[in-house]
């Protein structure tokens, strides 16, 4: 049961503390606070978690400071697409607007390797008029002795030279609570406008400590993607994690997903699922065309194996797209193979952007 209070209730007014009085002394029942502070107005919603069958929304919605009452029962309680409950399915970061009608192209480096990749690619997108990138700094690999990603040290920069060339959101996965410090302070030092979306990896979708942690902070939205060898289900519930401590902001992403049984891609692919998302939940829905397909391949058409599967996934609702591209692929320290090249850039946008309007008609 979510209790959506009366806008601007203020914490210490003896009504709320008297709610809070109130919803402390039910059995079985614990209340998680959660307030969005915007620039005209605070939103504070209560969830009440536990065995909320027994309350009764009558007497629950005439307690002091509550505008009104929604009761949930289905799964993915913040997250989920409950009919009518009034709440808003999308989010603005940074200038950009992500919602399920939106779309996002987030091009950019699999993994930083030196500062002149990071500056060709970045002059790259802002030659297109690209706000959004990929940057890795810090790389989940399956090989311990695998390059690991420069950490903390290329933050500087990574921000600086977003700053320079006007991207205003990055998007950068983190694999431990410490890098969301590495990131806020080289985020201030460098002091200009960009972003950071943090991306939570297939290989973390179930770490759940550090997706309660990266949901209690709201600063940074979050994509999180699906755990290629889980369900779906499990994956959203994941997801929810990030909502249920507080961080509404969240994109899904679907990445591919294992099936060993020797596929011609790296991960099968799964952009057909891209719909599934958008009944189930209010998130955004993601495709990494990349890591699904994994290799530079191309059909006798002569096009991408990477382009047909992006094309795929705008068809089928995407709004957002994750994909690696590199200035020399041979030199890659992540991914080299399914790396787009540079001068590949303005076709593949120009491909999204009829695939799109055929999604649109
Ligand atoms: C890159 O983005 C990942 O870190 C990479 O796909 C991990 O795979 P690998 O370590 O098996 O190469
Ligand atoms: C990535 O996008 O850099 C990445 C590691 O992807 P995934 O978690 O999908 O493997």
């Amino acid at each position: 049961m979510i209790l959506i209070l009366v806008p601007n209730t203020r914490p210490e007014s003896p009504e709320y503390r008297q709610l809070l009085a109130y919803l402390a002394n039910l059995p079985g029942i614990t209340t998680r606070i959660h307030t969005e502070i915007g620039a005209e107005q605070t939103l504070t919603e209560l969830y009440l978690i536990g065995n909320t069958k027994a309350l009764s929304t009558e007497e629950i919605s005439i307690l002091p400071c509550v505008e009104r009452v929604v009761r949930i029962s289905e799964e993915y309680r913040v997250l989920g697409r409950h009919q009518n409950d009034g709440r808003s399915s999308s989010f603005e970061y940074n200038g950009v607007l992500f919602s399920q009608d939106s779309l996002h192209v987030f091009a950019g480096l699999c993994a930083v390797d030196t500062i002149e990749h990071v500056e060709i690619m970045m002059k790259a997108l802002r030659a297109e008029g690209q706000v959004c990138t990929r940057m890795g700094a810090y790389k989940p690999r399956t090989s311990p002795y695998s390059f690991q990603g420069h950490g903390k040290n290329c933050l500087p920069y990574v921000f600086d030279l977003a700053g320079k060339y006007g991207i205003k959101v990055i998007a950068m996965e983190i694999t431990h609570e410490g890098h969301l410090e590495e990131i806020r302070t080289a985020l201030h030092q460098t002091g200009n406008a960009t972003g950071v979306m943090l991306q939570i990896g297939t290989r973390n979708t179930q770490n759940f400590e550090l997706l309660k942690i990266v949901g209690r902070q709201q600063t940074f939205p979050v994509l999180i993607k699906r755990g290629f060898g889980i369900t779906l289900d499990e994956s959203l519930n994941a997801a929810e994690y990030l909502a249920s401590e507080g961080n509404r902001k969240v994109i899904f992403g679907l990445r591919g997903m294992k099936t060993n049984m020797g596929d011609p891609h790296r991960n099968f692919v799964d952009f057909a699922h891209v719909p599934v998302v958008k009944r189930l939940t209010r998130m955004p829905v993601c495709i990494d065309p990349s890591h699904s397909v994994g290799t530079r391949a191309d059909s006798p058409d002569g096009i991408l194996d990477i382009m047909h599967a992006t094309a795929q996934g705008v068809i089928a609702g995407a709004n957002m797209i994750l994909v690696d591209f590199h200035p020399v692929p041979s030199k890659a320290l992540v991914d080299g193979p399914q790396a787009l090249l540079m001068k590949e850039l303005p076709q593949y946008l120009e491909d999204i952007q009829i695939a799109r309007e055929a999604y649109l008609k």
